[in-house]
């Protein structure tokens, strides 16, 4: 018999995964050709040359010992090539002893909560969010509280998050660019947030989940949470800017600045250990070691942005154009989301219910899609949009 809090976490399910299940049922009965599916998040374009030259050579030299164990932080040097690069980020000094492989940002998140967390502790997620936050706070016994962002212009709204702060509150997620918004957080909300945190007698570490940080366009920068937040832990991966998702490999770096610092910089890869990952993938490691500076190629990420926003928008739907990510996130023509996600897919299209990032009113689709699907989804999003009165 399964666990309990597992069966109701299960019931509660994903929309993501129903939708993108939805899109399954519905290519098997139209064929793919003739269904457009927005549903997931899984980066489409290959990684960057240099990653595949570093795959190439590590596969053809591979340097003694290179699929055994390592610490449980993972290769000193790999960690020393990250803490550059969040030092140079943040502008602090951030060691390589602060700095932890981990598989994915998930797998950063898991071991932060974990080292963290006491039973009951209360983990603030701003809405809209990435649905898995609660799960992975679950994990560890804490207790999510959802704090909405503005519904108007999705950024944290630091008056509700002072009323939501409760001498529990042990942890703040922050995720920006944000899943599913697409919102930059400004440098000033950063600085606001952490003179808030400040006032509270315990420590609120945050816990800035990052992986969209390099897919961000029109040259707009990502201020650096480390450099503004001083309670600050980088949970995040190269999922999305390397298109490596399916390889697992991330970081959890730990600002100089944070409280308790010489215990956290021990209770991570303890964590890291007993939670069962043991290391990051030692392959992989290696591979991002040598492509420290690469990224995918944004320009395809925002042409497909602009396709997607201008089908959209000649469909009457109102959309607002993301600066990061790889979502649009317009809102629903009517109030209940769900029901305007079932009458997508009624015309063969996937998308996913706001409800399902705990924003009702919004719908997401990832345009990490190709273009022909993007393109073949206009005559459905017009038909879609005449039926709910938008054009
Ligand atoms: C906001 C956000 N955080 C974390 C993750 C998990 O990333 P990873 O594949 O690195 O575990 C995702 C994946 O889609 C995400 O969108």
């Amino acid at each position: 018999m399964i666990s309990k809090s597992i069966a109701e976490r299960m019931n509660k399910g994903s929309w993501i995964r129903k939708m993108f299940e939805e899109g399954g049922r519905l290519k098997a009965l139209y064929g793919a050709e003739n269904v457009f599916d927005f549903s997931l998040g899984n980066p489409d374009l290959e990684p960057p040359a240099e990653v595949l030259d570093a795959i190439r050579e590590l596969a053809v030299d591979p340097p003694p010992g290179l699929h055994g164990y390592m610490s449980n932080a993972g290769y000193l040097s790999t960690r020393q090539a990250v803490a550059e690069l969040v030092s140079r980020r943040s502008g602090l000094d951030v060691p390589a002893s602060a700095v932890c492989m981990t598989v994915g940002a998930g797998g950063a998140l898991n071991v932060a909560l974990k080292a963290i967390l006491d039973p009951g502790d209360e983990v603030m997620i701003l809405a809209p969010y990435f649905f898995e936050y609660t799960s992975y706070t679950g994990n560890h016994n804490g207790v999510p509280v959802i704090v909405s962002c503005d519904r108007e212009t999705l950024l944290p709204d630091l008056d509700v998050i002072r009323h939501a702060i409760t001498p529990r509150t042990k942890a703040l997620i922050l995720n920006s660019p944000n899943n599913p918004s697409g919102v930059i957080y400004p440098a000033e909300i950063l600085v606001q947030l952490d003179a808030l945190l400040k006032e509270i007698p315990q420590t609120i570490y945050v816990l800035s989940d990052e992986p969209y940080n390099e897919l961000v366009f029109d040259n707009q920068t990502v201020p650096d949470t480390m450099a503004h937040i001083s309670n600050a832990i980088i949970c995040t991966s190269w999922s999305k800017s390397l298109s490596l998702a399916g390889d697992r490999i991330g970081y959890l770096a730990i600002s100089p600045r944070c409280e308790d610092f010489d215990r956290l910089i021990d209770a991570v890869p303890f964590c890291n250990r007993t939670l069962g990952f043991v290391n990051a993938p030692a392959f992989f490691q290696r591979v991002v070691e040598k492509a420290i500076d690469a990224r995918v190629d944004i320009k395809k990420y925002e042409e497909r942005r602009d396709l997607l926003l201008g089908v959209l928008r000649d469909a009457g739907f109102e959309v607002n154009c993301p600066a990061g990510g790889i979502y649009l996130f317009p809102r629903s023509p009517i109030e209940d989301d769900v029901a305007f996600a079932r009458a997508c897919a009624r015309h063969n299209v996937t998308l996913v219910p706001g409800t399902g990032f705990g924003f009702p009113g919004y719908v997401r689709l990832c345009f990490a899609t190709s273009q022909a699907t993007i393109l073949g989804s206009a005559r459905a999003f017009r038909i879609i949009g005449h039926e709910f009165g938008l054009n």
